[in-house]
């Protein structure tokens, strides 16, 4: 039988503080004040300054070259320098050092978007592993990730450094990320907690939501991890929640995450966020990253006039002396500088090809039975491993599509290789050489996208028996993506796909689109241009050997989408408040003289977010929540649940057979509609899904999921708790949100209040919140 997928387990809680170890206490009962002081605040970043060597924004020099940041050392206890380093797709630290001539590669892996999109979470564990390994290996102490905010708009700039825009896929995504990560010994840093949905304007940016939809949407993926993978630390986000920073929110960083969910760990604050140390202290933000002398200053006169209580920093401090106690710094660890990229590069082709969804396949297009391809689109000669900011990886080397498909055994045309690769290498030689702070300031544009004229492209049709257009997209930190020329073709791509369309269909040959983005993009108004859509994310540093394994059919595709495909941006339910409502006017300076305008998002889409809404509201996306084809298909049969009534538990079953030719995975979700109670609920939400073997066809698996109480509840904002309400609900088997294929029903005969919570994070401001 199917390995079980309990998604239960966040019980009622004991309203207990953390309370720190002894031997943690009894080394901060030695410091001094100004050691305290020091410990809390990281030890600083170099930043650019006019005439100055320029440093990068988000490395320090201290120990590992271009990390994010240290945390002070004070030898007298024995207590070193421990490091931190982005980020949620490969350790994010220099390349190369002035020091010696050797090199400090990381593995480039798949974005989080494809890692959710393959639903495998023993995968994505395996890739946490050797991650993690590479985090060691490096002399890092902590990665800075996994990202697990919601993808609540499909423009959010860092949603490719984010899961899904579901808590649950979000939330076991992060799960199996900081198990495989933290099995090496070394920490994560779960971020950014919370609701930091945007990019613009992030740094005063005041995310106004209901107690209800923040509890079940945003905070429920970090409750999750928290209660059941244990992260070393968690990172405050930059943004307000109801009007306090969320570094500096007592409610947040202590009454739920300390208090309600036992977290043990620390918390720092996202660089530079944040405006108040004191207030940060004191709501239990125990870290101050990077660290500033002014931060310092604020915390030591806090402490020297009483307004903060040294009993608060001794908390604060003794939370990160535990940390440090932990870390392969303080063990002395001898790492190699050496880990094994080979082996790394190896599993980050197979977890890419894992997370890859095919959209469209036309009369079996795929797997492609030719071998001369016409390869067309900057994009296939210029592949996109991942984002920009942070979220960045040096990476040794990427593999084009166009490379991918070489080693593959095609033959891509020639001509067309040679006049790409000429034109991208002559558009890049015209960019502008930035460091990482100028790009994060003004990101340098895509090169424009190489037009070809109609007797090349009949020539080509002629010549060649397929077309492979690639679209590209890149975003990251910093700004939100566009919806002209970004969520939308540009015009010059439509139109080239237009014409390589016209030409091949001519002469009877195919069209295959391969999507290279990290996040969502329109794809309705062209879909009907291509024969076949693979959407290969951005799917890491093998990405051209991942993309060929797949259109091969060496690898048969298995991912469904974790966030839905609208048909244009304005069907999306949060579109009128993203980015939210700015107030440019009242704009200050802030770090590095960039301007801070205030903005205020309303959440008033409330628990209405993604497939929540285009399902509950009848809206009909161009591909759906939990959507993906596969070259085999399969049969759903044999439901089964353990009693028609819930006790404590129920287990429901259900047989998987493959009924096609070739074998393949079945991603099976389990969505639940509960019966009409006191709150609104949508339609059917997800609450537990299981990704089969490789099944021959023929074969079945029995898959297995256990629902208790507690999945069912929805958070009662008058009482302030969740509650499973008493009645019939139906539990619904499908391939996709939308295509359930096989329905049961149990009764819950009494109401379950399965959790009491806090009054906290109550708005301040009256919310017009979506209902059905
Ligand atoms: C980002 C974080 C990152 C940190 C350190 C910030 O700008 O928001 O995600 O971990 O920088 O580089």
């Amino acid at each position: 039988m199917k390995k079980l997928i309990a998604f239960s387990g966040l019980l009622a809680i004991a309203c207990t503080a953390f309370s720190q170890s002894d031997k943690a206490k009894a080394l901060v009962a030695k410091m001094t004040q100004e050691e305290k002081v020091n410990l809390v605040v990281g030890m600083g970043m170099n930043l650019p300054g006019k005439n100055e060597p320029v440093a990068m924004v988000g490395q320090t020099m201290d120990k590992v070259e271009g990390a994010a940041g240290t945390t002070f050392a004070i030898p007298s206890l024995q207590l070193p320098n421990t490091v931190v380093a982005d980020g949620p797709a490969g350790l994010r630290i220099s390349p190369t050092r002035k020091t010696d001539r050797r090199t400090y590669y990381a593995t480039a892996w798949p974005v989080a978007t494809l890692l959710a999109s393959s639903w495998d979470v023993q995968m994505v564990e395996q890739v946490g592993r050797a991650m993690g390994n590479e985090v060691k290996e490096y002399g890092v102490d902590v990665i800075l990730g996994p990202g697990l905010n919601i993808h609540r708009n499909p423009l959010g700039g860092r949603n490719f450094e984010y899961y899904a825009e579901d808590p649950l896929v979000a939330g076991k995504m992060t799960v199996a990320m900081v198990n495989g990560v933290q099995s090496n010994g070394v920490g994560t840093s779960i971020k950014h907690f919370a609701l930091n949905n945007a990019e613009t304007n992030r740094n005063a940016s005041n995310s106004i939501i209901s107690e209800r939809a923040a509890r079940e949407i945003y905070l429920k993926p970090f409750q999750i991890a928290v209660k059941e993978a244990k992260p070393w630390t968690v990172m405050s986000s930059y943004n307000y929640i109801n009007g306090t920073y969320a570094s500096e929110s007592y409610e947040l960083l202590t009454t739920i995450l300390r208090k309600e969910w036992g977290f043990k760990g620390l918390v720092m604050s996202d660089w530079f966020g944040g405006k108040d140390a004191v207030a940060q202290m004191k709501a239990g933000n125990d870290l101050l990253m990077p660290g500033t002398p002014d931060q310092k200053k604020a915390i030591s006169d806090a402490l020297n006039n009483k307004t903060l209580d040294i009993k608060v920093v001794d908390e604060n401090a003794a939370r990160i002396v535990d940390y440090i106690l932990g870390t392969p710094a303080f063990k002395n660890y001898a790492f190699s500088n050496a880990p094994d990229l080979k082996a790394h590069a190896a599993l980050a082709r197979t977890a890419a090809a894992n997370g890859m969804v095919l959209l469209k396949n036309d009369n079996s297009t795929l797997p492609l039975a030719i071998k001369n391809v016409a390869v067309f689109g900057n994009t296939s000669y210029d592949f996109v491993s991942g984002g920009t900011g942070s979220g960045d990886v040096n990476e040794e080397y990427t593999v084009t599509l166009v490379e991918g498909l070489i080693k593959g055994g095609y033959t891509p045309d020639a001509a067309l290789l040679e006049k790409y690769t000429s034109y991208i290498s002559g558009e890049k030689a015209k960019q502008p050489k930035k460091n990482f702070f100028e790009e994060f300031m003004n990101p340098t544009p895509r090169i424009p996208e190489l037009q070809l004229d109609d007797a090349m492209l009949h020539a080509k049709a002629a010549s060649a028996d397929m077309a492979i257009f690639t679209i590209g997209r890149n975003a990251g930190e910093g700004s939100d993506r566009k919806v002209e020329n970004d969520f939308n073709l540009k015009p010059a791509e439509a139109d080239l796909l237009n014409r390589i369309s016209a030409a091949f269909h001519a002469q009877y040959k195919k069209v295959v689109v391969i999507i290279n983005a990290g996040g969502v993009i329109e794809t309705a108004s062209w879909r009907d241009k291509a024969d076949a859509i693979l959407l290969a994310w951005q799917p890491g540093m093998e990405a051209g050997n991942a993309v060929a394994d797949v259109l091969s059919g060496k690898v048969n595709p298995s991912g469904k989408l974790a966030s839905t495909f609208p048909v244009k941006y304005e069907d999306d339910v949060t579109v009128k408040n993203f980015p939210g409502k700015q107030y440019p006017e009242k704009a200050i300076k802030g770090m590095l003289g960039m301007p801070l305008v205030p903005t205020e998002v309303t959440y008033e889409e409330g628990i209405y977010v993604g497939y929540r809404y285009y399902n509950t509201f009848n809206v009909k996306p161009a591909y759906e929540f939990g959507y993906g084809l596969s070259y085999t298909s399969f049969k759903y049969s044999n439901i089964k649940i353990s009693s028609p009534v819930m006790n404590k538990a129920i287990t429901i079953t259900a047989d998987i057979t493959n009924t096609g030719k070739l074998a393949g995975r079945e991603v099976a979700q389990l969505y639940i509609t509960a019966p009409a109670g006191k709150l609104d609920k949508p339609a059917a939400e997800l609450k537990g899904f299981a990704k089969t073997a490789l099944l021959q066809p023929g074969q079945t698996e029995k898959v297995s999921f256990i629902i208790t109480a507690n999945d069912l509840a929805s958070f009662n904002t008058a009482t302030t708790s969740w509650v499973a309400d008493a009645g019939s609900h139906t539990a619904k088997l499908g391939a996709s949100s939308l295509k359930i294929q096989q329905t049961v029903t149990f009764k819950l005969a009494k109401e379950v209040v399965t959790e009491k919570c806090n009054k906290v994070l109550v708005p301040l401001v009256n919310i017009n919140e979506l209902h059905k």
